[in-house]
């Protein structure tokens, strides 16, 4: 009988980590069901991601839509489960660390549905973070654990979840990355945005940490505002961020800060690439520039991504307008480090992930986990923030 695997995606950062694994398993002959929540629901969020990564569309839109993350993530609980139960798919696969990742998780657990969780194991070790409990509770409830990078299996270890759960297949944001670099560097997109030969800057900001404060918000605005003085800033702005923006005020039109609406995949991916510096408090982007060898800040006192930090392109910095300014002006004058290599980032963890869900392929972490003293070397590689006093 075809093996039915369903898929739940709901957010911006979902659909990139989708693109891959549902290409592969259709390869695989296996019915591939995919359901949208409706977290994110602006066609530039949205509808744009599915186009240019040739995912299909939605089987099945649950349209929740934004709200409070009891309401967002209740509704996808509500609208998910009777879905399932029609549905009895033979695995569930969710994405990330979204408000739709850990609903999703929680209906398809108690209708004992088969879990597999792609991009397991990350921890900030910050509970303030939606995210991080997001993590811990899907990590908690899935069956197959799909991990990014080997630290994920000292952290899953840390919490006695255990081996055999986990396959250390590689991070599927760099499957779509490589899959889609030789079309984005085609677009040109520095010179449509005329920074095109010069060293410029591209922006993300959209955690509540970093836009939900209006002084924050004002400093970092006002750190992007100083550094467009030396070097063009492109700034897509996120809806919550813009919302925030918005509530500020009319902004000083000497800011120099170029603010545009959320751009398609391949177009950022093109800016992205031929960018000097990238500011940010996104996790995918982390990863990107770390593969790219585009210097990166994130500007977050921690991340669960510490391979960014440790073998990758990414500095952290608090939000806060001096370490920001400096940090930045320092990456601007340095030389572009080597691009580095990062294990498994490779283009083919959605092949070893439908490997494992169809041929119970093993893709061991152990050698890592088993090691002898795994939460000695995860203290040791946990990145400090610039800015820190
Ligand atoms: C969510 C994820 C975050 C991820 C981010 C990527 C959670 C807890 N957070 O945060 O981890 O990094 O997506 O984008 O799941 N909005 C719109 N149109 C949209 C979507 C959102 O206008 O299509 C606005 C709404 O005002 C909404 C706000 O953005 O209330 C926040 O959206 P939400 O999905 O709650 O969280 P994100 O900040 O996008």
């Amino acid at each position: 009988m075809t093996m039915r695997v369903l898929s739940v995606v709901g957010a911006r950062p979902n659909f990139m980590k989708l693109a891959p694994v549902d290409r592969a398993l259709v390869k695989r002959g296996v019915e591939h069901v995919i359901v949208h929540t409706g977290q994110h629901y602006d066609p530039g969020m949205s509808d744009a991601f599915f186009e240019e990564l040739w995912i299909p569309a939605p089987d099945h839109h649950l349209g929740v839509g934004s709200g409070s993350h009891a309401r967002q993530t209740a509704g996808v609980m509500q609208r998910l489960e009777p879905l399932l139960l029609d549905l009895r798919p033979d695995l569930m696969l969710v994405y990330g660390d979204v408000n739709s990742t850990v609903g999703a998780a929680l209906v398809a657990a108690k209708l004992q549905v088969a879990i597999g969780h792609v991009e397991a194991g990350l921890r900030s070790g910050d509970w303030t973070m939606p995210e991080e409990i997001n993590r811990v509770v899907t990590d908690r409830l899935s069956n197959l654990l799909f991990l990014p990078s080997r630290d994920a299996a000292d952290n899953l270890s840390a919490e006695g979840v255990p081996n055999d759960r986990m396959h250390f297949v590689g991070n599927v944001m760099i499957d779509t990355l490589c899959w889609a670099l030789p079309q984005a560097l085609t677009l040109g997109a520095a010179a449509r945005h005329g920074v095109g030969g010069r060293p410029y800057v591209v922006v993300t900001l959209h955690r509540p940490t970093n836009v939900d404060d209006p002084a924050v918000l004002r400093e970092l605005l006002d750190a992007l505002g100083r550094l467009a003085a030396k070097a063009p800033v492109l700034f897509p702005v996120h809806p919550r961020t813009r919302n925030r923006i918005m509530g500020l005020g009319p902004l000083r039109a000497d800011g120099g800060v170029e603010l545009l609406e959320p751009l398609g995949y391949l177009e950022m991916l093109s800016l992205v690439a031929g960018s000097a510096l990238v500011i940010t408090d996104s996790g995918g982007l982390q990863e990107e520039t770390s593969y790219l060898g585009i210097p990166c800040i994130t500007v977050r006192p921690n991340t669960e991504r510490p391979i960014t930090c440790t073998h990758g392109t990414n500095r952290l910095v608090l939000p806060r307008r001096e370490p920001l300014l400096a940090a930045a002006e320092r990456a601007l004058g340095r030389r572009s480090p080597a691009r580095p290599v990062i294990e498994r980032w490779d283009g083919r963890a959605a092949e070893r992930i439908v490997a494992v869900v169809c041929d119970d392929v093993r893709f061991d972490a152990d050698d890592a986990a088993a090691s002898p003293a795994p939460l000695a070397r995860r203290a040791a590689a946990i990145p400090v923030p610039l800015g820190a006093s």
